[in-house]
């Protein structure tokens, strides 16, 4: 792959996100339980990308700590504009190769669109490729400005338009590429003369052209991919975007999805073939789900959940922190909390463990072919031997150990022997 070589990724990330009302950095507002910044750096990595700069700048400490330390970044002390953005940055940067620019709060960028772009930067040998659309409503981007020619000329900033280039409806989505020695002469040039007082990157690509330098554009088809997130709304956008390209992965790879609206799946869950998830369902980040289960409707799967093949895991059941065997089922209602359930394990409806003594979390283990009666209560730690049982309505107070093959009932749950037949 000729093109990554030789590409730096520019993240510019430094800016407060003031209209999401937030005390949380904004690149580290979550589409399906990850840091948007994170699909970025994904994304530019799927496309072959090798190096990333990060520029930071509002309470950087925590967006550093969120990337990990093999996250390469910079610090803009002071949010001057664009331009200085990426300046803070090239100064780490060689001056030969080239340079992409991304933006930490575009995060449905795809990285087939990032490789076309610098295919065809690379190609065409260009000083600068913008990537731009055609939008309806084109208020609030940079307007594509071009000569006689055809030829990017400027990019103007929507506030210092004049009525004309208002109605250009060719914009700058604020993705492009540089060749990093031309962008780095460049970026000495820029001035803020403008409404703002910034220093504009895009005043780069009036720069080039105005040297004589070419400047390429590739349109994106599809808007969608460059929507930046600054407010709550835009947020919750994003966020049905990448649920509903979750839920497309996941029936390519045999799942069904009932009803994809009412279904939420975070990022980084595995599910198998031919399991089907009925509609309500939350399925949280780290869950894995094996082939053949049925998950919902009405279903809730919290973190480090793992269901073997077969698992029924039913309607009402919040299931947490917890692993059940191959054919186990739960199919009602109830909560499973830090527990260890074989396999074929039958959870009869209204079963709670109460797994948190207001200090501990405490594990429930439950083996193989075991049966709990409809609304047991288990006050973990408990165990439950192979094939043991628990009668309907009983407490298993903390610390039992039901042995193999035994069955507790009551309040609080005692063993009984079976009846004899008489
Ligand atoms: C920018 C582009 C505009 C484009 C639009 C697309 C410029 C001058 N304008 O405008 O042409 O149509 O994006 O969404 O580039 N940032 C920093 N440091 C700064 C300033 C900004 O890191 O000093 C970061 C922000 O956090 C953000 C990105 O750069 O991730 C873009 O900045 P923003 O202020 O949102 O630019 P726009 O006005 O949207
Ligand atoms: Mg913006």
């Amino acid at each position: 792959m000729k093109h990554t070589q030789n590409v730096t990724a520019i993240i510019l990330a430094a800016g407060k996100g003031e209209r999401m009302k937030s005390s949380l950095p904004k690149v580290l507002h979550e589409l399906c339980q990850r840091p948007m910044i994170h699909y970025v750096l994904d994304q530019a990595a799927n496309a072959g990308i090798k190096r990333c700069v990060c520029v930071l700048g509002h309470k950087y400490q925590e967006v550093r700590k969120a990337l990990g330390p093999n996250v390469e970044s910079v610090i803009q002390r002071k949010q001057l504009g664009t331009a200085d953005a990426v300046k803070q940055a090239m100064k780490t940067v060689p001056r030969s190769g080239t340079v992409l620019v991304l933006y930490g709060d575009t995060p449905l960028l795809k990285a087939e669109t990032i490789k076309s772009l610098l295919d065809h930067h690379q190609r065409s040998g260009a000083s600068a490729t913008l990537l731009i659309a055609n939008v309806k409503e084109p208020s609030g981007y940079g307007r594509i400005v071009r000569d006689r020619f055809s030829s990017i000329s400027a990019i103007v900033e929507e506030k210092d338009c004049d009525e004309f280039q208002k109605q250009i409806h060719e914009i700058n989505t604020g993705i492009v590429c540089f060749e990093a020695g031309r962008l780095s002469q460049a970026l000495r040039k820029v001035r803020p003369n403008n409404r703002k007082k910034e220093y504009y990157l895009t005043d780069c690509i009036g720069i080039l052209a105005r040297e004589g330098e070419v400047v390429e554009s590739r349109l994106l088809p599809d808007m969608a991919e460059s929507l930046g997130v600054n407010s709550r709304t835009e947020l919750a956008e994003a966020d049905a975007v990448m649920r509903g390209r979750i839920h497309e992965e996941f029936m390519k790879a045999g799942v069904s999805v009932v009803d994809p609206a009412s279904t939420f799946i975070s990022h980084g869950v595995s599910i198998g073939e031919d399991t089907v998830i009925y509609p309500f369902t939350v399925i949280e980040k780290n869950v894995t789900i094996g082939k053949h289960c049925r998950i919902g409707p009405f279903a809730h799967l919290r973190p480090g959940t793992a269901l073997a093949d077969e698992v029924t895991a039913g309607n009402f059941i919040e299931i947490s922190r917890s692993t059940l065997g191959p054919g186990s089922r739960a199919k009602h209602f109830g909560f499973l909390g830090d527990c260890r359930i074989g396999r074929s394990v039958n959870i009869g409806a209204g079963t709670v463990t109460a797994n948190y003594d207001g200090k501990n979390k405490n594990i429930t283990v439950i083996r193989d072919g075991a049966f709990i009666g409809s609304d047991t209560v288990i006050i973990a730690p408990v165990s439950v031997g192979k094939s043991g049982s628990t009668g309907a309505g009983s407490v298993v107070t903390r610390g039992t150990q039901v042995p193999d093959g035994a069955t507790v009932v009551g309040v609080p749950a005692r063993p009984i022997s079976r009846r004899r037949k008489t």
